[in-house]
């Protein structure tokens, strides 16, 4: 079974193909970040009329990686939430286009679980049951997984997602868009215990996160740093992003701890765009060693938002979709009938298992 797979929730075009015997056979990627840089963070009207200037080109551009006509797709997958809702619109209304014109199935997928199966696409793929921390820049979220579509939400940011901390911690610094990478970048000129951080929500029961407070202690940090220009020097640029992120990266290890704890699971997948975060890896692994988990987290490349997760998961989902036998198992927002509707929040619990 071959699935096209269409990601258009935020701020990256990705389009790719799915083999169910040879996995990955083409993975195309235009990322908007440029574009948006220019402005600080994502600007969501450029960023759907972006997803259309760029959508069809790539997909040409992978069925020609892979050698495929039309004709051997068995379904196309794409985002339906969460993310933003125009940007959304652009992945659903091509892909259910295409997939009626072809005449096969479109095959709606919660980008959340996109980034949680991720890791499947590794050799070495984590099995069920795991703990799962997804960490984007919409979402911090601990997930007892016990197979795929029967999630258990164990706790959640309450407020601003890790990847969203650091893209604002990243503005308040005066460094680069997406601020994930550039905060990285700068901590590793910096000294991480130069100046003090708390661990927010770690002193008490429980898996919720909330990072705003952070947010708020790196901005004072900062402004009681500038000199009479408003300027903070370099080397306080790197060492407070340096603080930061060792306290992010503790925060999510101490709650990680906590779930697989809880939960007896032995496994942890790590997933989203923080889960690129080398810190963060570093920290997980040092842990998953102490406590002899197994570590499991996407290439790079596969952290940050792509179509290969959308069409991997959009395989296992068609597969069962095809083999069921009753067609009303199709329901709302799950297997649509070229609908095109998108859902700008969706609880990831709420899904249906395969
Ligand atoms: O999963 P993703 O590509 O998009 C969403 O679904 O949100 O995640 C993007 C987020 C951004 O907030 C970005 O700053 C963060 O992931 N990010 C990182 C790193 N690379 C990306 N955060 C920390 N360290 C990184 N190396
Ligand atoms: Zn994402």
């Amino acid at each position: 079974m071959k699935v096209l797979g269409i990601e258009t929730s935020c701020d990256e075009t990705g389009v790719a193909i799915y083999d169910s015997e040879f996995g990955i056979i083409a993975d195309q990627l235009y990322s908007q970040v440029e574009m948006h840089a220019e402005f600080g963070g994502v600007v969501p009207e450029l960023a759907s009329r972006d997803h259309i200037r760029k959508l069809l080109p790539l997909v040409e551009l992978a069925l020609k990686e892979a050698n495929c006509e039309p004709a051997d797709l068995d379904a196309i997958a794409y985002t339906f939430g969460p993310g933003l809702v125009g940007a959304l619109l652009v992945g659903s209304t091509l892909a259910s286009t295409l997939a009626w014109s072809w005449g096969i199935p479109a095959i709606p997928v919660h980008h959340m679980e996109g980034h949680l199966l991720a890791p499947m696409l590794e050799e070495e793929s984590p099995e069920f049951p795991f703990v799962a921390l997804l960490v984007s820049g919409g979402h911090t979220q601990l997930v007892d997984v016990r197979a795929v579509g029967e999630y258990k939400l164990l706790g959640e940011s309450l407020d601003d997602a890790a990847g969203e901390a650091f893209d604002k911690t990243a503005k308040l610094l005066g460094l680069g868009y997406p601020g994930g990478p550039s905060v990285a970048a700068a901590a590793e000129n910096g000294q991480v215990d130069k100046f003090k951080f708390p661990r927010p929500m770690t002193d008490r029961p429980g898996l919720d996160f909330s990072f705003s407070g952070l947010k708020t202690h790196t901005l004072t940090l900062a402004n009681s740093q500038r000199n009479e220009k408003g300027e903070i020097d370099e080397q306080t640029v790197a060492d407070i992003a340096a603080g930061f992120q060792e306290a992010v990266a503790d925060t999510l290890v101490i709650k990680c701890r906590r779930a697989l704890e809880q939960t007896g699971h032995k496994q942890l997948v790590l997933a989203g765009g923080v889960a690129a975060n080398m810190r963060l890896r570093e920290k997980l692994a040092q842990e998953s060693e102490k406590k002899d988990w197994a570590l499991h987290y996407p290439r790079s490349k596969f952290c940050t938002d792509n179509g290969a997760m959308i069409a991997y998961v959009g395989a296992l989902r068609a597969f069962d979709r095809l083999k069921a036998v009753d067609p009303l198992k199709a329901v709302e927002h799950r297997f649509d009938n070229y609908d095109i509707s998108v859902v700008p929040r969706f609880p990831i619990d709420q899904l249906e298992s395969v």
